[in-house]
C-alpha cells in the first residue's frame, strides 16, 4: 500500500498546454503518407491532409506542432516549398534515407494543417545552412500584413492574409547536424539571426534558441550567459534508449525481457535530472523564469523495425512506450514553472509515434492513448501532491513502482494520472484529498502485456478501458492499479 496526498488548496502554477506538443519532420513516412497524401489521393483528405489522421489528432487535443525538423530544418530552404507545387524544386533529403523531397508539403500546407488541427504552429528556421536574410524573410512571409515583397509573394501564392506564428526556432541541434558549432559560436550566431526576426502587426514571436543535447550543461551555461536576454525559450533534447552504450544497437521496440523493461524506464527517469539541472543553470541567469525550457525532442528511440529503411526510423510502440509517455508527461507537468513546451518525437510513423499508418489504414498507438488520457492537464493548475512510490525492478535495476501528477481544472474538477511501472504486481494507493470532499470519481486505464501493441489487424488490442478498481474512503479514495498500467482519474469535489 502506498500513501498518496493531494492538496487541492496548494496550486503550483498553470501547466502549459504546449508541454503535450508534438513534432513532425520531413523524415521517413511522417509528413508524406502519414499526414499528407496530396489532393489526388484515394485516401479521404482535406487539401491533401488525411482526414482520419486529422480527426484522431483533434480528438487527442494536439496543442502545438513543430516542423519541418529536426536535422532537416537546417537543410531546408523555405522558398523551395512555396508556389505552384508542380514547379517546386526536388531535392535530396540526405539526412533521412537520401529520398527525393519534392517539396509538395511546404509552408502553406503546414499552416493549413495547423488550422485543421486547431494547434499552434512551431516553425524551426534554418541557421546551419541558411542565411539571416532567408530566415528574416520567412518570418515576413508568414506574418507581415502590410506592403512588402514577402507579403506580396504570399498573396501571389494564394494566401492574402498574414498568419499568426508565435513559436519560432532559430536552428536545431547546432552542436551537431545543425552546423557542428561550439556553444560560444552558436550564441553569437543566435544573437545575430534573432535580431532580424521582427514582430509584425499583432504577431509576437516567441524565439527559441537551440539548447543542449542531454547532459551538456556547458551548452546551457554558455547560452544563458551570452544570449539569455535575447531568447524566450531554450531547447533541450533527450531520447530514451534501452541500451545507451551505442547507437548501433539501441534495442528492439517489441522484443525485450524484464531487465530491459526496467532499464528503459530507469533511463526515462534521467529526464528528471536533466530538467532539474538545466533549470538550475537557467535559474542563475534568469531567476524570474522568463525564459522557458522547451524540450522540443523527447521519446523512445529503438532499432528500426526489421526490414524497414534504416533512414526512416520506423518503430512499433508498446505498453513500455505508454509508460515512457506517462512518466515524461508527469515530470514535465511538475516543472511547469520552467518547462513551457515539449514535443514528443515524432508524430506519425517515426520513433515514438502516436499514430502509425499503412496505406489507407491507421492505428492509434499506446502512446496516443496516454496523451488522450492526459489531455485534461493542459492549461490546468498543477496541484501539490506526494506519493510513496515503492520500488519495482529486477536484480540491480530498480525504478519507482508508481509515478503521478495531479491538476485542477477551472471548473473545479481534479485530474490525476498514475503509472504503475511494476510488470508483475498491482499496487494500491491510499489517497488523502486535502481541501475538498469527493462527490464522484471516473477513471480510465490503459494496461496490457509489457510488449502489448496495436497492429493493423488488431488496431484496438491496447486501448483504454473504464477503471473501476477504487472505493471512496473517509480521507479520499483507495485505488488498486494493475501491473503495467497508466490510469487517469476525473475527481469531482
Ligand atoms: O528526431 C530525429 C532526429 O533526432 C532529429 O532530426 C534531430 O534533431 C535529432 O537528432
Amino acid at each position: 500500500m502506498s500513501r498518496y496526498i493531494i492538496d487541492l488548496k496548494r496550486q503550483k502554477g498553470a501547466i502549459s498546454p504546449e508541454i503535450q506538443g508534438h513534432f513532425a519532420e520531413h523524415l521517413g513516412r511522417c509528413v508524406y503518407e502519414g499526414l499528407y497524401v496530396g489532393q489526388n489521393s484515394d485516401i479521404p483528405n482535406t487539401d491533401g491532409i488525411r482526414d482520419d489522421v486529422a480527426s484522431a489528432l483533434r480528438e487527442m487535443k494536439l496543442p502545438v506542432l513543430r516542423w519541418p525538423g529536426g536535422c532537416f530544418a537546417d537543410t531546408y530552404h523555405w522558398r523551395d516549398g512555396v508556389g505552384d507545387p508542380a514547379k517546386r524544386k526536388k531535392i535530396v533529403n540526405y539526412h533521412w534515407g537520401g529520398t527525393v523531397e519534392d517539396n509538395s508539403f511546404g509552408t502553406h500546407e503546414f499552416m493549413r494543417l495547423c488550422e485543421l488541427l486547431g494547434c499552434e504552429p512551431y516553425i524551426n528556421g534554418n541557421l546551419g545552412s541558411g542565411t539571416v536574410a532567408e530566415m528574416q524573410e520567412w518570418v515576413e512571409y508568414l506574418t507581415f500584413d502590410g506592403v512588402s515583397p514577402m507579403a506580396a509573394l504570399r498573396a501571389e501564392n494564394g494566401h492574402e492574409a498574414a498568419w499568426k506564428v508565435k513559436y519560432f526556432g532559430v536552428g536545431n541541434e547546432n552542436w551537431g547536424c545543425g552546423g557542428s558549432m561550439r556553444p560560444e559560436y552558436y550564441a553569437d550566431e543566435y544573437r545575430r539571426y534573432q535580431t532580424y526576426l521582427q514582430n509584425y502587426g499583432g504577431n509576437v514571436l516567441y524565439k527559441i534558441a537551440c539548447g543542449a543535447c542531454d547532459f551538456d550543461y556547458k551548452w546551457t551555461e554558455v547560452l544563458m550567459e551570452r544570449a539569455g536576454r535575447f531568447m524566450n525559450g531554450l531547447s533541450l533534447h533527450y531520447y530514451t534508449r534501452p541500451h545507451e552504450r551505442t547507437w548501433d544497437h539501441k534495442g528492439s521496440a517489441t522484443a525485450f525481457d524484464d531487465a530491459e523493461w526496467y532499464q528503459t524506464l530507469q533511463n526515462t527517469f534521467k529526464m528528471e535530472e536533466l530538467l532539474d539541472r538545466h533549470s538550475a543553470i537557467m535559474d542563475r541567469y534568469d531567476p524570474q523564469k522568463r525564459v522557458g525550457l522547451i524540450v522540443d525532442e523527447w521519446g523512445a528511440w529503438y532499432d528500426v523495425e526489421p526490414g524497414t529503411n534504416p533512414g526512416f526510423l520506423y518503430q512499433q510502440n508498446t505498453m513500455r512506450d505508454a509508460l515512457i509517455a506517462g512518466i515524461n508527461l508527469n515530470l514535465l507537468a511538475k516543472r511547469c514553472d520552467r518547462v513551457k513546451m515539449a514535443n514528443i518525437a515524432q508524430l506519425i510513423n517515426v520513433l515514438q509515434a502516436v499514430i502509425l499508418t499503412d496505406g489507407a489504414r491507421m492505428l492509434r498507438t499506446p502512446t496516443y492513448h496516454v496523451f488522450h488520457m492526459y489531455k485534461e492537464h493542459q492549461g490546468a493548475a498543477l496541484l501539490d501532491s506526494f506519493l510513496e512510490p515503492g520500488t519495482a525492478g529486477t536484480g540491480e535495476i530498480t525504478v519507482p513502482a508508481l509515478h503521478e501528477s495531479a491538476s485542477l481544472a477551472s471548473d473545479g474538477t481534479a485530474h490525476i494520472t498514475l503509472c504503475n511501472l511494476d510488470i508483475h504486481a498491482s499496487h494500491t494507493v491510499e489517497t488523502t484529498l486535502l481541501g475538498g470532499k469527493i462527490a464522484s470519481i471516473e477513471g480510465r486505464v490503459l494496461t496490457g502485456a509489457p510488449s502489448g501493441h496495436n497492429t493493423f489487424e488488431t488496431p484496438d488490442a491496447v486501448s483504454p478501458q473504464a477503471f473501476t478498481d477504487f472505493k471512496l474512503t473517509a480521507e479520499g479514495f483507495a485505488a488498486t492499479l494493475p501491473p503495467c498500467c497508466v490510469v487517469s482519474l476525473r475527481v469531482k469535489v
